[in-house]
């Protein structure tokens, strides 16, 4: 499958129609805190790493967990593991491709690294094959830069931090998916999911800036609704790191002001979700879990 690089590429593709996922994998918070910097989010100004209230990070991520759950999504869970302070952001780890298939993530920093196997035995057995990326790709961060396009066989693929270049050719040459790649400049937006939501088939809401200059033509001239979120509202609320559960109720982190505002009128319902513990990693909700098939 070639990759669709151009406007004129994508608008000519013979889309075909695509359920989403439906079930939703979350890591609990168990040995969650923040001891590395691996994004700017991590530290302030003077290289200092906040502290993580642990009671209210379990209490903010049992909270989200019962809001998939009140939207009928089936909601699985594994523990998290000492020394992997990050798996609780579970969108990273692996990309599901359908109801058998999951593609094993290659973690950019090595603090990352261990997470992996706990979600490949937790598909394995649950029946859905594993399939691990070749030599030559050298980071991969699963759905924190490979978003399904809603409803549709079209993967939009980040690149430039977390994921290179070698492995969007996979996902198009040897997986045979249509992908259409996005380029990644801003350090604060370092996966996809930080600065790109997709709402529904025809609506996104993004925040330009952290794209390059033909990503952002790429995105602006295919979705015919677009929703913009301020630079700085997009990266002190992580307001793109929402997720649009059904294409029309959508669960966004608290304080994303102008999200919340635009959402009603594209018929969209927003439900605000404090996740403020995790905020202190650079993650959010859409990165708290990992939609599955
Ligand atoms: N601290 C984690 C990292 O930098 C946060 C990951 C958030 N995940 C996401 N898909 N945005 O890797």
């Amino acid at each position: 499958m070639p990759i669709l690089q151009t406007l004129d590429d994508l608008k000519s593709y013979p889309f075909s129609a695509y359920d989403g996922p439906q079930k939703v994998l979350m890591v609990k918070p168990d040995f969650y805190k923040v001891s590395y910097q691996i994004n700017p989010h991590m530290a302030d100004e003077t290289g200092a790493l906040p502290q993580v209230d642990e009671k209210r990070a379990l209490f903010q991520w049992e909270k989200l967990k019962n809001k998939f759950e009140e939207f009928g999504l089936k909601v699985f869970v594994i523990p998290g593991q000492e020394d992997l302070p990050d798996m609780v952001f579970a969108a990273n780890q692996v990309l599901p491709l359908d109801s058998k298939h999951v593609l094993l993530s290659k973690m950019a920093h090595d603090e990352r690294k261990g997470e992996v196997a706990f979600f490949g035995d937790f598909f394995e057995h649950h029946g859905i094959s594993t399939t691990e990326l070749p030599e030559e790709v050298e980071k991969f961060e699963g759905t924190g830069d490979a978003l399904w396009h809603y409803g549709m066989d079209l993967l939009w693929c980040g690149h430039g931090f977390r994921t290179d270049m070698k492995a969007i050719e996979f996902l198009a040459d040897t997986l045979g998916l249509a992908v259409a790649p996005l380029e990644l400049v801003d350090e604060s937006f370092y996966h996809l999911d930080t600065c790109m939501c997709i709402l529904n088939s025809r609506t996104v809401a993004w925040t330009p800036k952290a794209f390059s200059e033909e990503s952002q033509k790429l995105i602006d001239g295919f979705f015919p609704q677009t929703i913009e979120i301020p630079y700085e509202e997009a990266k002190e609320t992580l307001a793109c790191n929402s997720f649009s559960v059904d294409g029309k109720n959508v669960i966004i982190p608290q304080g994303a002001k102008t999200l919340k505002e635009k959402l009603p009128n594209h018929n969209f319902i927003p439900h605000e979700k404090d996740v403020g513990e995790f905020h202190k990693a650079g993650g959010s909700v859409f990165c708290m879990k990992l939609a599955f098939f």
